[in-house]
C-alpha cells in the first residue's frame, strides 16, 4: 500500500504531466498559427506523450489500492518569441521535469517502497529521451538560424514523426 506522502506525491506529478501536456498543446498552437504545421504537428505527439505518462501514473496509484485527486491544472505559458524560443522552453520544462521525476525517485528509494522506485526508474530514462529529442531540435534550429529554408526543410523533418516514444 502507498504511503500517504508518497501518494500526494504521485498525485501532484500527475498534475505536472497534464500541465506538461497543456504546455505543449499552447506550443502546437503557436506553430499552427504560423504555418509550421510539422512542428505542430510534433508538439500534439508531445502532448499525446505526457496524457500517456500521466495515465500511467493514475493507473499505478489505482493498482496499488490508492486515490487519484486530480487538481487544477495552470495556465500553460503561451507567449514565444521564436521557434527557438519554444524549444528552449519545452527543453527547461523537461529539465525541472526530471528533478521532480528524481525526488520522486529518492522518496520511494527512502521510504523502501520497491513498485514506487521501479515506476520512476522508467521515468528516470524517458526524461534522458525527453530532454534528448528537444535539445536536438534546440541544437538544429540554432543550426537554422534566420535562414527561412532550413527552417521550412526542418518543418517537414519533424512533421513525419509518427509516434509517441
Ligand atoms: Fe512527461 Fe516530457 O515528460
Amino acid at each position: 500500500m502507498l504511503s500517504d506522502k508518497l501518494q500526494k506525491a504521485l498525485n501532484e506529478q500527475i498534475n505536472n504531466e497534464l500541465y506538461a501536456a497543456y504546455q505543449y498543446l499552447a506550443m502546437a498552437e503557436y506553430f499552427a498559427a504560423r504555418n509550421l504545421d510539422g512542428f505542430s504537428h510534433w508538439m500534439r505527439l508531445q502532448r499525446e506523450e505526457e496524457v500517456n505518462h500521466a495515465l500511467k501514473i493514475f493507473d499505478f496509484v489505482i493498482d496499488r489500492d490508492g486515490r487519484v485527486t486530480l487538481s487544477s491544472i495552470a495556465a500553460p505559458d503561451a507567449d514565444f518569441d521564436s521557434p527557438l524560443d519554444v524549444l528552449k522552453k519545452a527543453l527547461e520544462h523537461e529539465r525541472s521535469v526530471t528533478e521532480m521525476i528524481n525526488a520522486l525517485y529518492a522518496s520511494a528509494k527512502k521510504d523502501n517502497d520497491y513498485p514506487t522506485e521501479a515506476l520512476m526508474q522508467w521515468f528516470v530514462l524517458e526524461q534522458v529521451e525527453e530532454e534528448a529529442s528537444a535539445l536536438k531540435l534546440v541544437e538544429r534550429l540554432e543550426m537554422a538560424g534566420d535562414d527561412k529554408a532550413a527552417l521550412l526543410i526542418l518543418d517537414r523533418e519533424v512533421g513525419q514523426r509518427t509516434s509517441t516514444e
